[in-house]
């Protein structure tokens, strides 16, 4: 059966803060945050008459500021634009070797990221760039979705696939404008007609999830939604914890109020890190043994088990480390 993993550089990606690439005066208090990743945007929070000074600020952001140990991102606009020719030829042009990644927005198929990939190549190559450039890709539209598994294998720079609830409410025509809220409308009706109950159910939960499958089929991090509602802080508590347990690895902020908390709820638990390193030295002592699975705590341990507790381990050692890779 073909691999179809590649090795992705392994990075935090707890919280993911946007930065409208037009607000200067955001820049350096983004560089001090706790952020574990920044993207300087030139989509969607930049109006279309400062599209080119904001691909200005954001390419000497990139040089002059100090980014300390943050991965650095540039969300670029979308394919179907005026402006992403510019957009990638100007920032592989003119960022130094800081720049880790680009985030393409409302990918609709592997077409698009196999033409982004080609020019990123061949302006590595004309500029000499040291680093190579990482991929970012929202899926944010419905052929996007549709299309999440030819996306996901288009590139070796592809990194993490990310949900934009906001533009996928957009393109399904949902009845949704909060970003990455729930809406009460959508549920079901409890048929017993001494109390009829009505619950809510997530309207992003197929999308969520096929993100999430996908993205971890293929090694890719799966970064999930930005809450709009910053005032919501148990909101954003609820909507984190749960695409947490599903699997997803972080979650795009929107407001600085917002990473602390992101940060918390994507870092293992102090017991489940515990629980990991036991996992590692059970199955270590196993394997001498010869056995492949053996009982802990009263549950079954197998191989894939050691995985689980690896990547834990791992996660919880980049945080410890201050996010070096070792
Ligand atoms: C993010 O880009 C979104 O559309 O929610
Ligand atoms: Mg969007």
């Amino acid at each position: 059966m073909a691999n179809y993993k590649h090795e992705i550089k392994v990075r935090l990606n707890r919280s993911e803060l946007a930065v409208p690439g037009s607000r200067i005066d955001f820049f350096e208090k983004a560089a001090k945050s706790e952020a574990d990743i920044i993207f300087l945007d030139l989509e969607d929070s930049v109006s279309i008459n400062q599209k080119s000074s904001a691909r200005v600020n954001v390419i000497e952001a990139v040089n002059d500021i100090d980014w300390r140990d943050k991965t650095l991102s540039i969300r670029v606009n979308s394919y179907d634009t005026e402006f992403i020719n510019d957009d990638i030829e100007e920032i592989m042009k003119n960022t130094s070797s800081r720049l880790d990644l680009l985030m393409f927005p409302k990918v609709n198929s592997e077409k698009e990221i196999l033409k982004f990939d080609k020019l990123v190549t061949a302006y590595e190559n004309k500029f000499k760039r040291k680093k190579k450039i990482g991929f970012e890709i929202i899926i944010e539209t419905t052929l996007g979705l549709i299309n999440i598994n030819q996306i996901a294998l288009s590139s070796k720079r592809n990194e993490s696939l990310h949900f934009g609830s906001a533009d996928f409410a957009a393109s399904l025509g949902a009845k949704i404008t909060n970003i990455g809220g729930i809406n009460k409308n959508y549920g079901i009706l409890d048929d017993n007609q001494k109390k009829r109950t009505f619950f809510i159910n997530d309207m992003w939960h197929f999308a969520l999830f096929k993100i999430v499958l996908t993205a971890h089929a293929y090694g890719l991090r799966a970064i999930d939604c930005p809450f709009g509602d910053f005032s919501d802080e148990l909101g954003f508590d609820h909507a984190a914890r749960s695409s947490y347990t599903m699997g997803f690895d972080g979650k795009m902020v929107i407001h600085p109020s917002q990473i602390n908390l992101s940060n918390k709820i994507f870092s293992p638990t102090e017991k489940e890190i515990l629980e990991a390193k036991e996992i590692l030295t059970q199955m270590k002592l196993a394997e001498k043994k010869g056995k492949g699975a053996i009982a802990f705590n009263g549950k079954l341990l197998d191989i894939v088990s050691i995985k689980q507790a690896q990547n834990i381990v791992k996660i919880d050692s980049m945080i410890k480390n201050n996010r070096e890779d070792s």
